[in-house]
């Protein structure tokens, strides 16, 4: 697990240079700089997040099955990681022969992955009954495999071979965003509420429900702009937020009339949920081009950034430093990461941001307060990693030299 925590926190620094540096080009500090939107996007999609559920999936559902710890996957861990560096060239550059390559592995590593969690099974009735994640991974990157093709494919023409009648990017955005992540989301939220809040979710028959139509949901957001079919995109969006809205009832009825137990940590992984409804509240004004009452166009080019800062980072923000935590340390009972300042930093930038879509003009001044904000929100967590880290690597290097 090792490996994949230093590769996150080696991109948890490259994501914060580059939020701001896109700060200092929408306030014309560096005005010759224009802050590829792709790097700081992939940078916590795929540097801090893949990486990171990458590494816990195939422990959380060998724990939950009471069998031994799997073995560190080398193989995964270097396509992933030889894929991502070979995108970080070729996508900038828009060159085909590194994007291929590069999306190639990555989704070579997402279908090794995928066979490990399938051969992750209960060993006895009883224990496969009860409730657990697996079947949230295995759907979520199934859906990442359908967002790497597309991604891959965005700037090598694949579209059309593809039979993509509609928005390719938003295909993307949908298969990685209401697929993959909001399924492997729900499927920690199974898997480690317990230990998070010290009691269960409220009501454990909800989650096989949940699931289908969150996964049904997904598909119909991913086939929608596929097909150009706005009845799906309506259909998918219903499905999807329902699920999600009935998430969030399960995880917050058990905390209630408790202040202990809002958390920054538990408070920033429920909050962040707003800005995942958000953009889905404005696809009206998209899907229908409604340009009289909302800038439908800026929306669609700026609302996936909120998704990714507000909803991927300020979850990142509470689970990242856990998962350190817990296998740095080896404490299943670590406490959840995040603080009340990265809590406030990182909301009232995703605020900001959607106020540059709306208020001309300060747009500029605003979309680079966003991210300055977003800058700040990452420096608590980022010095709770780097003394994870250190202290971390420290212990392993100790338990190496010790004589057997
Ligand atoms: C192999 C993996 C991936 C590849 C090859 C890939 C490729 C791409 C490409 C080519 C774009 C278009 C950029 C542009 O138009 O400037 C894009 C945009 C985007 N991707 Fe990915 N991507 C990958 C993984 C992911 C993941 C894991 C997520 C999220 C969980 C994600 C979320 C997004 C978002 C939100 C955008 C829109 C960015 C914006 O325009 O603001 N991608 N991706």
């Amino acid at each position: 697990m090792i490996p994949y925590m230093i590769m996150t926190f080696l991109y948890f620094l490259v994501a914060v240079i580059a939020a701001l540096a896109a700060s200092f080009a929408s306030w014309q500090i560096m005005p010759w700089f224009n802050g590829m939107v792709w790097l700081r996007v992939h940078f916590i999609t795929l540097g801090i997040l893949t990486q990171l559920v990458f590494g816990v999936m195939p422990i959380l559902s060998a724990k939950h099955y009471g069998l031994p710890r799997p073995k560190m996957r080398w193989d995964i861990w270097l396509s992933l990681n030889a894929g991502i560096a070979l995108l970080l060239i070729g996508i900038p550059l828009v060159s085909s022969v590194p994007i291929i390559t590069g999306g190639t592995l990555v989704f070579i590593a997402t279908a090794l992955l995928l066979v490990q969690m399938a051969g992750i099974r209960a060993q006895s009735e009883k224990v496969s009954a009860i409730t657990n994640g697996r079947k949230f991974y295995i759907a979520g990157l199934s859906y990442f495999l359908v967002g790497i093709l597309v991604g891959t494919g965005l700037f090598t023409n694949w579209s059309g071979p593809l039979g993509i009648v509609g928005d390719a990017g938003e295909v993307h955005i949908h298969a990685n965003n209401w697929g993959f992540m909001s399924l492997v989301f729900i499927g920690f939220f199974v898997d480690l509420y317990p230990k998070w809040a010290k009691r269960p979710l409220s009501n454990p028959k909800a989650i096989t429900p949940i699931f289908w139509m969150m996964t049904t949901g997904a598909l119909a957001l991913i086939l929608s702009p596929w097909f150009a079919n706005t009845t799906l995109a309506a259909i998918g969006a219903l499905l999807h937020t329902s699920a999600n809205i009935w998430l969030l009832v399960i995880a917050i009825k058990p905390l209630r009339g408790d202040k202990p137990a809002w958390t920054p940590g538990m408070a920033q992984m429920l909050i962040s949920y707003l800005w995942l409804f958000a953009p889905l509240s404005m696809a009206p004004f998209v899907i229908f081009g409604i340009e009289s009452v909302l800038p439908a166009k800026l929306l669609e080019a700026t609302t996936p950034q909120a998704l990714i800062y507000g909803w991927l980072l300020q979850f990142g923000y509470a689970i990242v430093p856990y998962f350190f935590h817990r296998f740095f340390f080896d404490e299943e009972t670590a406490e959840l990461g995040g603080s009340w300042l990265s809590f406030w930093l990182v909301n009232v930038g995703a605020v900001f941001l959607w106020a540059s879509i709306l208020i001309q003009p300060v747009r500029g001044l605003l979309h680079g307060g966003a991210y300055m904000l977003w800058v700040a929100s990452f420096i608590p967590v980022g010095i709770d990693l780097w003394k994870m880290v250190q202290k971390g690597m420290a212990k392993a290097e100790t338990a190496v030299a010790r004589p057997a």
